[in-house]
């Protein structure tokens, strides 16, 4: 089971904190459990790993078996909390080079989320000679980046299928009932799946958002949801038992000590985009009304290489959360050089995960040392149940976090301010007035 445990915590923080923090701790939980708090109404995600639809999570397996079986590969639309929790867990289960791997699970390739006509192009080359499906997810239905994305690949397999054949290799995920892309797949006859009302984007990886393009890449979502499942049950307890307590506590502590930055960091580069995921669950939830820690991350060993500098002797503005995921799949050990030209003999038959572990200490004391606080993550495997388990605990940590720091952990009002000025200088309908004030500013 996933542990949280702290390195040297009294060298940064002498005075103990558990007791005087727990009561806002279960102030924090209660909001949560009983969706009490601010924005309240997005806490669904709280229960799902038990109270999800079944009848549509057969769905979702039959979908993926039927892409499985006709496609060589699926294009996922989506952007953000419709993109990174699904592409989090499959390269890290599935390998960051999973297209490349041979299989007999398709290809997964995410477009819409930017506006790289390179980055676009490239993927329709890719599958243009293949059969493909696609899965454009969207919770509002009107979000430009996978809109745009989505015209093109429909178009393709238009073309390629003509539109009866596309209206069977087209997949919605969208809200149950509001929006263009519902209209749209309503009016088209395309299958649907439902982002629920009251789960928010950047939580909603455990629902058809994230389940149809992981269970497609061949990771068992029963697995996953059993995880969440088992973390669900921990965190429903209000104690520091529950490894999310002590981990919001424990940040919340350092925040308040005056740190500024917590970097995620884990030894496996397949956790690249979890990582990812990570950082746009804590940043949309808790940066607001000028609090918040800023969430960045690091991938060790490379980034010792790069920001090791940094984080060893420049400004003390951070404190590492370290996740370590366990052993490798498979087990690389140093071979021996007879004529030991490199010097490296010494490890001759020591594996790579001995080699790596003990960079971790090694990292660990130093950065603990030159005056950055560690946190450590033991996510107890590379496996669907341990990734379930992991997801969870970081959402339900966020969620008190945000409550701990006294922000709505669940809404995201700074994200539409870019959108608005885009909108306006597009020329969109209904942004006449702010398009000539802001080419005025541009401009001037
Ligand atoms: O967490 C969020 O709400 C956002 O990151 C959204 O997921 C993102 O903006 C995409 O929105 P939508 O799914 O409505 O296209």
């Amino acid at each position: 089971m996933l542990d949280v445990k702290l390195f040297e915590m009294k060298a940064f923080l002498p005075m103990p904190y558990e007791e005087a923090l727990s009561p806002r701790l279960k102030l924090a939980h209660e909001k949560l459990q009983k969706g009490s708090g601010a924005g309240g109404e997005f806490t669904g995600w709280v229960h799902l790993p038990r109270e999800y639809d079944k009848e549509e999570f057969a769905r979702i397996e039959a979908a993926a078996s039927r892409i499985q079986s006709h496609s060589k590969a699926l294009v996922v639309i989506g952007i953000g909390g419709s993109y990174l929790g699904a592409r989090g867990v499959i390269d890290c289960l599935c390998s960051p080079n999973y297209n490349l791997k041979k299989k007999q699970t398709p290809n997964v390739y995410f477009v819409g989320n930017g506006l790289s006509s390179d980055a676009l192009q490239e993927v329709l080359d890719l599958v243009a000679a293949e059969d493909f499906s696609v899965n454009v997810i969207s919770k509002s239905g009107t979000t430009t980046e996978p809109a745009v994305a989505f015209r093109f690949f429909r178009a393709a397999l238009e073309r390629k299928y003509g539109k009866e054949g596309a209206r069977a290799r087209i997949y919605a995920t969208t809200d149950k009932s509001r929006g263009a892309l519902k209209s749209l797949a309503d009016a088209e006859g395309w299958e649907t799946f439902v982002v629920p009302d009251d789960v928010g984007g950047r939580y909603s990886v455990l629902t058809a958002v994230g389940l149809l393009p992981i269970a497609v890449a061949g990771v068992d979502i029963r697995a996953l949801m059993d995880g969440a499942a088992q973390m669900m049950a921990l965190c429903a307890e209000a104690s520091y038992e529950c490894p999310a307590w002590r981990y919001a506590a424990i940040r919340y502590e350092l925040y308040r000590a005056g740190r500024s930055v917590e970097l995620l960091a884990c030894y496996d580069p397949a956790f690249r985009f979890m990582s990812e995921w990570w950082k746009q669950l804590y940043g949309e939830s808790e940066g607001k009304e000028g609090k918040g820690l800023f969430p960045a991350s690091v991938d060790f060993t490379a980034d010792l290489h790069s920001m090791g500098q940094y984080i060893q002797e420049g400004k003390r503005l951070m404190f590492e959360t370290v996740v370590r995921l366990g052993p490798s799949d498979c087990r690389l050990c140093v071979p021996m050089d007879t004529s030991d030209g490199d010097g490296l003999n010494f490890l001759a038959g020591e594996s790579l995960d001995f080699i790596r572990d003990r960079a971790m200490e090694g990292t660990l004391l130093a950065h603990t040392e030159g005056g950055v606080p560690n946190i450590i993550v033991e996510a107890g495997g590379k496996t669907a149940e341990a990734l379930g388990q992991l997801i969870y605990f970081f959402e339900y940590a966020c969620g008190l976090s945000g409550y701990l720091l006294d922000v709505n952990p669940f809404n995201q009002p700074g994200v539409e301010a870019y959108k608005k000025n885009m909108f306006a200088l597009l020329g969109k309908p209904g942004y006449e007035d702010q398009k000539a004030v802001l080419e005025a500013k541009l401009h001037k």
